[in-house]
Formats: C-alpha cells, structure tokens, sequence
C-alpha cells in the first residue's frame, strides 16, 4: 500500500519557499532530509520535488530503463550558455549531446587522459614554481570584499605574512589575487588540455577576465533558477551583466574555435578531435557552434568540481592535510613510493591511500552535490510504498545517500579512508559510491579529474607542510553549482626534503 511522500507545511501560492535559505538551497534540502527521512517533497512556487537520501531508493531511481536525467535548477540556466552541449542537454530531441558524447568518449577514456599527463604537470609545475618562490619571502594576502548588494569587489590589503598561503576558497566571489588557487589550477589544466589554450593563472595580478565571467555567470545562473519571473524582469542591470558575460565567454571559445580551424597544429588535443574527427553511428560532424558550447562546458564542469576534491567541505576531514596522523600516512606513502622524483602515471597504482583519501573525500563530501531524475512513466518506488508521477523531478541527495549506514556501517558519518582499501571499494554495491553521476549520463571527464588531482595532490603533499591558516577557523560551506568550503585558508610551508 502507498503512502503520502512527507512534505513540510506548507504557504499558500509560495508553498515551501520559506523553509529554503535563498544562498544555501543545498543546505536545507539537507536540513529537510534530516527531519523527513529517506524521501520528502517540497512545493517552490508551484514545482513540486522529490528528494531522496536513502541508499536502496538512489539505487532504484538510477535504473535507466525507468528514469532518465533531468536537467533543472541552476543547470538549466546554465543552457544560456551553452544549450544543448554534453552537461544540459535536456530533451531527448537534442541530436547534439548523442554526437558529441559518441565522438568524445574515447578522447576522454583513461588511455587519452594518460597522454595529457605532462601537460597536466606543467600547470601543477606552474602553482607549485609560484608558491616555492612567494614562500621565501612575504606575501602580501588580499582578501575581495563584498561592497555592494551590486556586487562589486574592493581589493582590500589585509595582512603581510611569512610562508605562502594557498586559498582553497574557489567560490568565484572570494578570491586571491595572487591567484594560487586550486581553482586556478582546475581551470588552467582543462583549458590548456582541451584546447591547448594558456589562461595563465599563475602569470598575472587578478583573475583573466575568461575566470571572472565564468564564476559571475555560475552564481548567477544558480541565483536566477530560485528566482520568480517577475522579479527577474526588473533586474535590468543584473541581466545585462549576465548577456555581457556570456558574450564575452562565447566570444573567446568561437575565436579559439575558427582560429584553430584556420591553422591547425600539429597536436591531438580534444578540439582536435571534435573539428576532425565523425560520430561513429551517424558520420556526422559537430557543428562549429557545438564545438565551442563543449569547450565551455568542460570548463565549467570540470574546474569547480575537481578543486573542490583538494579539500573536504567537513570540518573533521580538515585532517587530511592537518591532522598529524592522516597527513603522515599519506606523505610516508608518498615519500616511499617517490622520494625526491616527480610522480607518474604508473605511480598512481602504487599511491593506494591518496586513492582512499580521494574515494572517501567525495563520498562525504560529492562536490556535485545532487544531480536531478524523473521517472518515464507513472510509477511507484520503495517497493511500492511511494507514488511517481511521469516527469516529476526527484533529487537525488549523492552526499546523504553516501551516509547510508546500510551500506556504511554505524560510523558512516565519519571520514575513514582505509573504508575504501583492500578491495573493500571494488565490492561495494552498485551506485553506492556515486559522486560522478551515473549511466549514460555520468560524468566524461572521470578519468581526467582523477589524474590531474592525483598528480597535484601528490606533488603538495611532497613538497610543503599544511596547515590551517586560522586554527579557529569554522567551517563554512560556499554553493554555486558545486560546494566548497567558505573563505578557508591553508598554509604551505616548503619542507626541508630536496625536492
Ligand atoms: C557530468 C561530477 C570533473 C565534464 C557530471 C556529473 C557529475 C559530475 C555528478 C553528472 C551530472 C548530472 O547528472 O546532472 C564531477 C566531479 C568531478 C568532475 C565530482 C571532479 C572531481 C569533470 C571534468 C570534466 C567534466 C574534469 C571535463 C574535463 C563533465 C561533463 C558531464 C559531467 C561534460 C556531462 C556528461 C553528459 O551529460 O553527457 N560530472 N565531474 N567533469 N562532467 Fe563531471
């Protein structure tokens, strides 16, 4: 017999608005889950969703023969951008992302992510160089504030400081001037990998201009999805500031695109591949404007996420870099297997607790957050209990459902990396560990995001001796389309290893 899916009280016309906190939608849906249980519907504004944090049923809405993705939400703002291209597509009618996703998946398989290896190092290279060098002597640290509810910045000198600081807060309105981001490391990799293109983060006062427009559009892409229409006509300013960045976003991507296809160079990169290469199943080419909406989407998709991995959004796993006993273990492995010698590929395989370390970090802490469903047809799930409509949309709650206890055990809440050792990681049950998405839909750039943050968390760990800038620092969580810890600052001092 089915029962009612718990929903808390609700307003008229605005139904659940009041029980979401307008920056941190994430956050409360999680607040909700806590109080309603396994499943809970809301009601925004006339949309009703279906939130599920349980194990048993994300597993039983990740059968694709029954449920297909659904793109809504701030991703289905993100279209402004880049339409139909491998991240957004929506409908099955968009013929783009079946090219695209055919033609692309072996340059992004893990044989072709291999052969991008040196030039991931020669971005790592470029943070590790720019820290070494900024470490010897002082640094001024800046912090951007906030002046305005226009959003304007003020550059305000805050400190001068011995050692460097690396600013793992990649939240586009909080950030370094000195530019020694991991955000900058994410975005600088992605660009130069797939389309052989210098940002040069590390090479320059502020951010490019490409990485300031990208991070305005995420937020506000993320702000105008919460917003009611009418509300949304009158921000003239906002929109037009939204239409500029756009503009300048896709301008650069369409001239790399055209000029590439003027002089070709002699170089396999993913550009390459999508200006020459056919889809296997219909021998159709992409479409030039196809070719740029992909590029700018494997920026945005990738570089949020991947340096959010760096670091763990929970105050305990702060201890990966700062708890003596986390951070021991994982630099004696690291100085076992590499001494003085910079990492390779074939080192990964014997670095098994940076692996663990990185598992057990996206399982508490997915830097996608939730990724959304709907059903094809009327259904039911929870083994008949609970009733589906055809199309509703049901979020999935990747971080929660990876807290199961079913599946985790009494301490799932807890970050233990030696969970995800000795084979115990390949046994899981199916979808249990799902940070990457999952089916057809699953995130291409996988194998990418895995190289490059093992190479650069392992070249850090090397190198430097980390700890939290502010010891009294308290967690805050940043969400734009990903999350990431708030404002959080990690010292890197040189250790004394000859590296
Ligand atoms: C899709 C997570 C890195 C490109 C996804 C999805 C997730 C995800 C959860 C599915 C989204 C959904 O169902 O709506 C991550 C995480 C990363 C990462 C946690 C790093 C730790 C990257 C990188 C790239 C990339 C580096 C590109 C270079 C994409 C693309 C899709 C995708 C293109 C859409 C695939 C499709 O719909 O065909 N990613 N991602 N991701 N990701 Fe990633």
């Amino acid at each position: 017999m089915s029962v009612r899916i718990p929903q808390p009280p609700t307003i008229p016309f605005i139904g659940n608005v009041t029980s979401i906190e307008p920056g941190s939608p994430q956050q409360s849906f999680e607040l909700l889950a806590k109080k309603y249980g396994e499943i809970y519907q809301i009601d925004l504004l006339g949309n009703k969703l279906i939130f599920v944090s349980s194990y048993a049923l994300a597993n039983e809405v990740s059968d694709e023969t029954r449920f297909q993705k659904r793109v809504a939400g701030g991703l289905w703002e993100v279209r402004n951008l880049v339409g139909d291209a491998l991240l957004s597509k929506a409908q099955p009618e968009e013929p783009n992302w079946g090219i695209a996703h055919r033609l692309l998946m072996p340059a992004f398989g893990t044989i072709a992510v291999k052969g991008m290896m040196e030039e991931m190092r020669d971005i790592s290279n470029q943070l590790i160089l720019k820290v070494l060098s900024f470490s010897q002597s002082h640094i001024l640290i800046r912090r951007i504030d906030i002046i305005s509810q226009w959003e304007r910045f003020a550059f305000q000198p805050v400190a001068l400081r011995p050692g460097l600081i690396l600013l793992l807060d990649s939240a586009p309105t909080l950030s370094s001037t000195l530019q020694m981001t991991l955000r900058g490391v994410a975005l600088d990799t992605i660009a130069y990998c797939s389309m052989s293109y210098r940002l040069n983060s590390f090479y320059r006062e502020g951010q490019p201009e490409f990485a300031v427009a990208m991070g305005d559009f995420l937020l506000e892409s993320g702000k105008r999805s919460a917003r009611p229409r009418v509300v949304q006509a009158m921000m003239r300013g906002t929109t037009a500031k939204y239409q500029a960045d756009i503009k300048l976003m896709r301008d650069l991507a369409e001239k790399i695109v055209s000029t590439r296809r003027e002089n070709p160079i002699p170089k396999h990169d993913l550009l390459d591949t999508m200006l020459n290469s056919r889809d296997p199943k219909t021998g159709q080419a992409m479409t030039e404007e196809s070719i740029s909406q992909n590029l700018l989407t494997f920026l945005i998709a990738g570089h949020e996420t991947s340096s959010g991995m760096y670091l763990p959004s929970r105050q305990e796993e702060f201890s990966v870099f700062t708890n003596a006993q986390y951070r021991n273990d994982l630099r004696a492995q690291i100085d076992e297997v590499l001494g003085t010698r910079p990492i390779q590929y074939e080192d990964f395989a014997s670095l098994p607790y940076l692996i663990a370390v990185m598992r057990e970090t996206l399982r508490l802490t997915p830097t996608a957050p939730g990724r959304a469903t709907s059903s094809l047809e009327d259904t039911t799930i929870g083994g008949g209990k609970y009733k589906i409509k055809k199309g509703e949309m049901i979020v999935v709650m990747s971080g929660l459902m990876q807290q199961d206890p079913s599946v985790w055990g009494s301490d799932a809440d807890q970050f233990r990396p030696e969970r995800m050792l000795d084979g115990k990681f390949e046994v899981l049950p199916p979808n249990a560990w799902q940070p990457f998405g999952f089916g057809a839909r699953a995130c291409i750039g996988r194998a990418f995001a895995w190289q490059e943050v093992c190479l650069v968390m392992a070249s850090i760990i090397q190198r430097f001796d980390l700890s939290l800038d502010d010891p009294s620092y308290t967690l805050r969580i940043k969400e734009t389309l990903t999350i990431k810890p708030a404002d959080l600052r990690i010292r890197a001092s040189p250790r004394n290893t000859g590296v």
